[in-house]
This record gives structure tokens, sequence and C-alpha cells, in this order.
């Protein structure tokens, strides 16, 4: 894989910054024609300024439906909505956004270069830079040199959706949106994914993540929606959520043959208050109430001389707060 300096840490471009939210949603209803059921029924949040924001919903939730009218490609019903203090339909908010649709569209006669080009070219950015910022996104995205040149229609669904991430990236956006990054992608695709959204969050981009992946969200988001039927269930911050009863899975570095070594791991779990669920010469998985009561263990397991070679708990927290809301997948619509 390509791992080449990117220039996604370079300031983005844009008319606002230093406003605290950068996007604004109060009561948004939405409505498709020939359907009784409102697609949105009154959503209300706010996204800040360097914030990844994800929505977390099943099929048919309105995920597609909200992005699309934060976007200015649908129009909503009611409510209101702003972008960068600015209605989504106003040209100065395209400048600013990148986007990857959830079926990524591609003109099969553009190469992959030629594409990039394009939506280069459409940014308004340097067109002395062009050519670098093509090639260097090429790479950034993981891309083969073999493949830059060929036709959009030879791409697989992996590839396609790498370009589609280029793309939505190519003209240095302050704010990306992205419906379902992860679909289609391979393993690798996927670390890679991780890595360009933890690169975009470091250079302060907003990020509007769409995703079914509790596990790329919990790693990315500061704050996850979690949505149904057109209506926001509750948003969680994720940093207040890292404190929860979880089972952590502990590894030692070296085997805890020794009787003493037991009695003083069966100690040290007494002491901080966790439980031991299972133990064994190479770890453990003890319950613990909270993430304080986990650093606990392995703090004094460190003082012990246990030499803890890793622990890490079972579920995340995104898991633990599914587990808390069993309603939430219920109702799960085909996505039409
Ligand atoms: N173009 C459309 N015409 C009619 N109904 C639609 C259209 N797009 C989406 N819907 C309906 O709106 C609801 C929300 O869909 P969508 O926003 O795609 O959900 P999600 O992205 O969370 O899967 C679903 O009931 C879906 O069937
Ligand atoms: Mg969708």
């Amino acid at each position: 894989m390509n791992r080449q300096p990117s220039d996604l840490t370079t300031a983005h471009r844009g008319p606002m910054a230093g406003a605290d939210s950068l996007i604004v949603v109060e009561n948004l209803i939405k409505a498709y024609e020939g359907r009784v059921d409102l697609a949105l029924k009154g959503i209300t949040l706010d996204v800040k300024e360097g914030e990844c924001f994800g929505l977390l919903g099943p099929n048919g939730a309105g995920k597609t439906t909200l992005m699309g009218c934060l976007l200015g490609l649908l129009n909503p019903d009611g409510g209101k909505l702003t972008v960068a203090g600015l209605d989504p339909n106003d040209l100065a908010v395209r400048e600013v956004i990148g986007f990857l649709p959830e079926r990524p569209h591609f003109e099969s006669w553009f190469t992959a270069q030629e594409f990039l080009t394009y939506h280069h070219s459409l940014s308004g950015l340097d067109k002395a830079s062009r050519k670098t910022d093509v090639v260097d996104m090429l790479k950034r995205v993981g891309l083969e040199e073999a493949a830059w040149t060929r036709k959009t229609n030879k791409f697989s669904r992996g590839m396609l959706q790498r370009l589609g991430l280029a793309q939505a990236l190519i003209g240095k956006p302050k704010i990306v949106f992205l419906d379902e990054p992860g679909s289609g992608m391979d393993p690798p695709g996927v670390t890679l994914l991780r890595e360009i959204l933890l690169e975009l969050k470091k250079s302060n981009a907003t990020i509007v993540l769409n995703s079914h992946h509790l596990d790329e969200m919990e790693r990315v988001c500061d704050r996850v929606a979690f949505i149904r039927n057109g209506q926001i269930q509750s948003i969680k911050s994720m940093s207040e959520e890292s404190d929860y009863p979880h089972v952590l899975r502990m590894r030692f570095a070296e085997r805890l043959e020794d009787q003493v070594l037991n009695a003083k791991f069966a100690s040290i779990a007494a002491a901080s208050g966790a439980s031991i669920l299972e133990i064994d010469p190479r770890g453990a998985r003890i319950a613990v109430t909270s993430g304080q009561m986990a650093s606990a263990v392995i703090r004094m397991c460190i003082e012990n001389q246990i030499a803890v070679q890793s622990a890490s708990p079972e579920s995340t927290s995104l898991e633990h707060l599914f587990n808390e809301m069993p309603e939430f997948l219920i109702g799960d619509k085909p996505d039409e």
C-alpha cells in the first residue's frame, strides 16, 4: 500500500473559519412523493467545526436523505438547515464541501486520473499543482499506478470506492460528507479509510459519516446520532461513552504459572473491584464496571511485575450502546 505524504493536512479553504457549529439542522422534515410515511420527521442536530459526526441507523432510517438535504441535493419540506451559515443550495457552500455518495457514479469514458483531474479543475484549486495533487491523491487512496490510466468501467467495486473517496477529497474540502464509505472495500481499503479519516480529523476538517460499521464509527466519530424511522433517537458523545461496564480481555507477556503470581492477580482484581471471569496462564477475562477500573487493574499488574502484553475491551462502547437499546434495530426496512 502506498503511504505518501498527503496534503490532507494542509489548511482547508473556506470563508467561515471560527464559526462554532458548521452545520445546524432544526426540525427538518422530508417527504418523498407518493410515500405516506415521512422520510425525515423533525431532525434536529448540529455539527461543530472540526467534529466527526456519525449517523448510525438501520436501512431506510433516513441517513442518506438527511445527507441529501445537507448537500442541497434534496429540498426539505420543513424545518431549517444551514451549512457554514448558508443555505445548502448556495454555491459558496459547494466550494467547501466534498461528498462521497452511497452509490457513486463514474463517467465510464474517464480514466481515474482524468476523472480526478476534472474534479480538481471543478474545485477551482490552483492549476499549477493539479498534476501533483491528482497523483498524490491517487497514491493516497492506494490505487496502483497501473490503474491510473485505466477507464473507470474496468474498475472493481473496491477500486471505485477508493476513487470516489479521492474525488470527495481532491478539492481539499472543509466539510466532508461520506455516505457508507467502507461499503465494497476490501479489508486493506477499510484500514486505509480509517487512516484517511483520522488524518482528516487532525487537519480539522468537519466530517459527516454514514456507516454501518460500528468499529469505524467508534474510532473516528466524536458524536454519533442514532437515527431510526426518520427520527433521532439519541445523540451520544463517544468520549462520554467510553466509561461503561465491560469485559476486559488481558494477555500476559509471560505465562502466569506460578501460584504466587496467580494469587497476586486475584488480589489485584479484588482490590480494584473487578471480577475474574476466566483466567489461564496466558491471560484473563475480567469484568469491570468502568474504564477507570480497567486502567487500575492494568496499572496494579505492572506495579506487581505482571507483564501485560495487551488489554482491550471485548465490546466497543457503541456495541455497548446497542445492547442498551435493543429496540434500535427493530424495524429495519429494506433499502429502496
Ligand atoms: N427517492 C426516493 N423516493 C421515495 N422514497 C425514498 C427515496 N429515497 C429514500 N426513500 C425512502 O426514505 C426512507 C429513508 O431512506 P434513506 O434516506 O435512503 O435511508 P438510509 O440511508 O438510512 O438507509 C426509506 O423509507 C426509503 O425507502
Ligand atoms: Mg443510505
